[in-house]
């Protein structure tokens, strides 16, 4: 079984996922985390974020592993000179940085990139909660349920600000311009359920998601 929950920036996508996939007690799996710690690795390399062949040549040789568990997903590093020793080092915190979201839809709208994540996502064994922009069309157009969830732009960066000590009236900004960036990739599919989580609290919306998979 698959299940897809996408969304727009800080929609909740995440938390709704991870408490889904706990009450299923299956892993869900972050396609934005390998789409973050693509970014990194690029930021902290220097390399260009419109630079696919670059890109693409940055990640061959730094080996990535997702650890997709119901209640969070972790990536990790191999750097180079460590394949013996099979130290890795945890890009998770920092992928989560402004710097990251800032630069993330520029290097997501490469398809170079988008299959690059794509072809990490299917080889994954099912059963997981996969949680992202375009999971219930372009990835898994054969999920069995599927949701998009909605909110304001302001309850949404009231939310992020929790997690991180910024303006709200900036994050607002930075989370319309990168929905703006990310469009693209960013439709509801035509059989996904629709979440409006404004007025809803995180139970609520995993209470909403677990309701619609019954029907
Ligand atoms: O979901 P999250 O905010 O972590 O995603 C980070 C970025 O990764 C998005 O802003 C978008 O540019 C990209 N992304 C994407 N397609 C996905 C998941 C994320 O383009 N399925």
């Amino acid at each position: 079984m698959i299940v897809t929950i996408d969304g727009v920036a800080a929609s909740g996508k995440s938390s709704v996922a991870s408490g889904v996939a706990r009450r299923l007690n299956i892993p869900y799996v972050s396609s934005g985390l390998l789409y973050r710690a693509a970014t990194l690795l690029a930021l902290e390399a220097g390399t260009d974020l419109g630079d696919a062949p670059a890109l693409i040549a940055l990640l061959s040789g730094s080996p990535l592993r997702l650890e997709p568990l119901p209640e969070g997903n972790r990536i990790f590093l191999t750097p180079v000179g460590e394949q013996e020793t099979g130290a890795e080092r945890d890009l998770t915190a920092d992928a989560h940085t402004s710097a990251v979201d800032a630069g993330v839809s520029a290097l997501a709208q490469l398809p170079e990139l988008r299959e690059w994540v794509n072809a990490q996502l299917r080889a994954l064994t099912p059963p997981f909660v996969a949680e992202g922009r375009d999971m219930g069309t372009a990835v898994f157009p054969q999920a069995q349920a599927k949701f998009f969830l909605t909110a304001s732009p302001r309850v949404r960066a009231l939310r992020r600000v929790k997690e991180r000590l910024e303006d709200v009236a900036e994050v607002e900004a930075a989370l319309v311009a990168r929905d703006a960036k990310d469009k693209a990739q960013s439709a509801p599919a035509a059989d996904a359920q629709l979440i409006d989580t404004s007025t809803l609290d995180l139970s609520g919306v995993i209470a909403a998601v677990l309701r619609g998979l019954h029907q």
